[in-house]
């Protein structure tokens, strides 16, 4: 028999996220059902419930998307909810809060592609600065490029304090070191993309962080990748649009939102695909996402 696929969609905001639900039901989901402001705390209630409505072998097309815009709190209720399974009773589990574990993933692959195919190396060993680092997609490509061994550099907007708290939560939580730096003036700003060889842009929609002229004194720049695809761009001068072409100013190859967004987009599906199409439960978070979406960017 075949049994209808629900996805319940957990949010710890106000509103699940329109894009997600969208995302889920084109991707083949039969019903995609909000619960909103839940808390931690309530995540074991929640999966309990679902897994114990349906017979064991109907758990593979059951699953729980965790959101929100919290990525520690999103892999904390993605454990709450693993804990909750009571096997045979068990159903698939895929976080993604505000869509940051596919963005990440996807900005960090296209990056990686990008540094092997025009710069003949990978990101082991490669410096790296992210930019927007206290924002949830900033936070996952800096967790997701540390892991894969590069040299990270988070920079805070506003000082270095809250970026040398969460440096330390995710040495905590990962194992993975990440060097805060302060990036309160276009000074700190400047000295920060002179020792870098790669920018991560993940910060504020509409919000410019690196200009031109600051790019352009940065020497040893491989690449540029920017995520805010809502004028003016992150980066001055890095089109929408632009998959790996020479970036205005410098020696580096630029990344836009678009071309992210299309492995953003594609991973997210993927992964949802996935889901439904599995013999046995899943779980994904952010290392899942950077698996598929280093397949899929080109
Ligand atoms: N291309 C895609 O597929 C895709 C998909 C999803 C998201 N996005 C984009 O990814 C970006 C990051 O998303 P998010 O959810 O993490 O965003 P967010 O929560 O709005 O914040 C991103 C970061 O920007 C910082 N910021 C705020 N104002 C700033 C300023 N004036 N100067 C410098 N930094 C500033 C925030 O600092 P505070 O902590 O102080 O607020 C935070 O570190 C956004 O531009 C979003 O539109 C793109």
């Amino acid at each position: 028999m075949s049994r209808k696929t629900i996805l319940h969609m957990l949010t710890p905001l106000r509103h699940m996220s329109p894009f997600d639900v969208n995302m889920a039901l084109d991707a083949g989901f039969d019903a995609a059902i909000p619960y909103t402001e839940v808390g931690l705390a309530d995540i074991g209630n929640l999966v309990q419930d679902a897994i114990f409505s349906r017979p064991p072998d109907a758990g593979v097309a059951t699953g729980i998307f965790i959101a929100g815009k919290d990525a520690p709190l999103a892999l904390d209720m993605l454990g709450a909810a693993k804990k909750a399974m009571v096997p045979p009773f068990e159903v698939s589990v895929f976080a993604d809060p505000a869509g940051s574990f596919t963005t990440a993933a996807a900005m960090v692959a296209k990056v990686e592609k990008a540094l092997i195919k025009h710069h003949d190396r990978g990101l082991a060993g490669t410096a790296v600065a992210v930019f927007g680092a206290t924002g949830v997609v900033g936070y996952c490509t800096a967790v997701i490029a540390a892991s894969e061994g590069a040299n990270v550099t988070i920079v805070g907007h506003d000082g270095i304090d809250r970026v040398a708290d969460i440096a330390a939560s995710i040495k905590e939580r990962f194992g993975v070191v990440v060097e805060p730096a302060d990036g309160s003036t276009d000074a700190y700003k400047t000295a920060i993309v002179r020792a870098t060889e790669v920018v991560l842009a993940a910060a504020k929609a509409g919000v410019q962080v690196l200009s031109k002229a600051q790019l352009g004194s940065a020497g040893g720049l491989l690449v540029a990748a920017d995520v805010n695809a809502v004028p003016p761009a992150g980066i001055e001068g890095l089109k929408v649009n632009a998959n790996g072409e020479p970036l205005d100013a410098t020696q580096a190859v630029g990344i836009g939102p678009l071309s992210i967004g299309n492995v953003k987009y594609k991973t997210q599906a993927g992964l949802f695909e996935q889901m439904i199409k599995a013999k046995k439960p899943v779980v994904y978070d952010f290392r899942d996402a950077f698996t598929l979406a280093r397949e899929l960017a080109k």
